[in-house]
């Protein structure tokens, strides 16, 4: 039984390998990949989804563009991390697959009214899926839960000292989402700063002969500077597979069922994911936070999937 996902993405290059995990997955049906503002702006994410798609070799999926920019604030791009294209590192040809004309929100909200039981798998700003459970409150019915690459607890922010990119760019979507009722699953920083692009890891990829493989390691080789430089680290945290993995691998990661609420005022820690691991408050849990995983699986996963594309 296959299981049925929407990725909703901002690519990025760490969204670039989620895309190329989920497609390598044969346990896993992508009915449709809707694109966001949010690490670049949204004219060149959905390109971006596009140019994966044809990496891959997979034309048959659906491509939508969704929201131009967050529902109530500016858009924050991040293009010193991912370049000004959003996808620096390898060159690849502008795609031939065409966008979609409906938009990523009206694509959503009519695929979950007419299909059950399917997984959201948000890996940028929350807000088409803010803005899909707003418009139409009773696709909740048929999303069987939502995984999103997003937030931090114990490792802080990425952005600011408090908040993460994703839930920062969109701090009102991202509580409409948390606040919505739906079984939201977070991997959170605390859980993707243990993925780390080292370059054993990297090697691997760089030595496939398919296509992908090189083109993995050439996303990571660009994107890993600007975090390596930032953290001292052996590598940089490849986020956004993370999300895939769990659907493949739970086993590979550890979490907990608590309360997660989102600031949305606060000029100080706006976008901050107030994670109440310790559960020393009376606030209902409405978030499996995932805390940890195992780094190796997680990269042997990875590998193993990358090289059948
Ligand atoms: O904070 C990391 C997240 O922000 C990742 O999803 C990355 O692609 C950016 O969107
Ligand atoms: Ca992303």
């Amino acid at each position: 039984m296959t299981r049925k996902i929407i990725i909703d993405t901002d690519p990025g290059q760490d969204d670039a390998v989620a895309i190329l995990l989920a497609l390598a997955s044969p346990e896993l049906q992508v009915l449709g990949i809707t694109a966001v503002a949010g690490n670049v702006p949204l004219a060149l994410t959905e390109l971006n989804t596009r140019k994966v798609l044809e990496l891959a070799g997979r034309p048959d999926i659906p491509v939508y563009a969704g929201c131009d920019g967050p529902m109530d604030r500016p858009l924050v791009t991040a293009e010193h991390v991912h370049g000004r294209t959003g996808l620096d590192g390898p060159d690849l040809p502008d795609p031939q697959i065409a966008l979609q004309e409906q938009h990523g929100v009206d694509y959503i909200i009519e695929t979950l009214r007419n299909t059950p039981d399917v997984t959201l798998c948000p890996l940028g700003p929350l807000t088409n899926i803010a803005t899909a459970l707003t418009r139409a409150p009773d696709i909740k019915a048929n999303i069987r839960e939502i995984v999103l690459m997003g937030g931090g607890y114990f490792e802080g922010g990425n952005i600011t000292p408090a908040a993460e990119f994703n839930v920062y760019v969109d701090p009102t979507a991202a509580d409409i989402v948390l606040r919505s009722g739906v079984a939201v699953t977070m991997i959170p920083l605390d859980c993707t700063h243990q993925a780390l692009t080292t370059a054993p890891r990297i090697a691997a990829f760089r030595a496939m002969t398919n296509r992908a493989g090189p083109a993995v390691a050439e996303l990571t080789d660009f994107f890993e500077r600007f975090d390596k430089e930032k953290y001292g680290s052996d590598g940089a945290p490849l986020h956004d597979p993370c999300v895939i993995a769990y659907l493949l691998r739970p086993d590979l990661f550890h979490s907990r069922l608590i309360n997660v609420t989102v600031e949305t005022q606060s000029p100080l820690t706006l976008g901050a994911t107030v994670a109440d691991w310790w559960r020393v408050t009376d606030r209902a849990p409405n978030v499996t936070f995932v805390r940890s995983l195992d780094a190796d699986g997680f990269f042997d996963l990875l590998i193993e999937r990358i090289a059948t594309l």
